[in-house]
């Protein structure tokens, strides 16, 4: 079954059309990249997911519902969100706000809070930062704070924008390693936006890339060619492979 289905879906903000006539389908346990230039409707996309962004046509199902608003299936880590600079907040405070987003923080005994903060913490590398202020975390820290926090209620969907665009090569690996065990051993279908494919390149299963409204999703050998991607935008682009590596050149940003 199809864990994300979208259905000729346009999507209209400030009288702009973002999104246009984007049909895909998504199944449980899959790891997709999604990429694109500056503004091509990738966070878009994800808030069209969490029920944020209704489409203006269209039909779009998710764990065979509708989107709507707090759903705890769902981890989401914002792109860019700065943290609050509050000194008051921990660390271990700010990842505990992924289990009472919708419940005000009932309905979970301290203990097992308590525990389910430490196993996030540690997922992603930061137990021993848990009593810090968050204002004096770096940013590639507070960014694996939000990657925690995403993953605490244990969602069936993982939606990450951005989740590596501050971190360095041994973290991002880690953020790419932890998506990854996620798909695969607990068949989470994991949405990862990115600017650069190459950190993912051997691990994902498909890429979605928008560029100008539209949408390509395939395997990265069928999509990430000079050929598809000068179709999506209209204009000649070049994909170089070297050392392992893809280049895509020509691709106005
Ligand atoms: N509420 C809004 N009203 C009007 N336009 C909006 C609104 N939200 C987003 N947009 C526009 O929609 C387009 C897509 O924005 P989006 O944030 O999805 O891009 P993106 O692909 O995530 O880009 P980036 O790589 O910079 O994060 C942008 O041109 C943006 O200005
Ligand atoms: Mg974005």
């Amino acid at each position: 079954m199809d864990v994300i289905s979208l259905n000729n879906v346009s999507v209209k903000l400030g009288g702009n059309n973002i999104l246009n006539d984007l049909s895909l389908n998504i199944a449980q346990g899959e790891f997709i990249a999604v990429l694109g230039p500056n503004g091509a409707g990738k966070s878009t996309l994800l808030k069209l997911f969490l029920g944020l962004i209704k489409p203006s046509s269209g039909a779009i199902s998710v764990l065979g519902q509708t989107p709507r608003r707090g759903n705890d299936s769902i981890g989401y880590a914002p792109q860019n969100r700065m943290l609050e600079t509050d000194l008051a907040l921990r660390a271990r405070d700010v990842v505990g706000f992924g289990l009472d987003g919708n419940k005000w923080g009932f309905g979970w005994p301290n203990k097992t809070r308590t525990e389910l903060i430490n196993q996030a913490l540690k997922a992603v590398d930061t137990l021993h930062l848990a009593e810090a202020p968050i204002g004096q975390l770096s940013g590639g820290e507070q960014q694996r704070l939000l990657m925690a926090q995403a993953m605490i209620t244990n969602p069936k969907i993982l939606l990450l924008d951005e989740p590596l665009s501050n971190l360095d090569i041994h973290h991002s690996q880690e953020i790419v390693s932890l998506s990854v065990k996620l798909a695969r051993e607990k068949k989470v279908t994991v949405l990862l936006v990115s600017h650069d494919v190459n950190p993912l390149l051997s691990h994902i299963d498909r890429v979605l890339f928008l560029a100008h409204g539209h949408g390509a999703i395939g395997k990265p050998d069928e999509v990430i060619t000079s050929q598809a991607l000068s179709k999506l935008y209209g204009t000649r682009v070049e994909v170089v492979k070297s050392l392992n590596r893809v280049f895509i050149v020509g691709a106005e940003t």
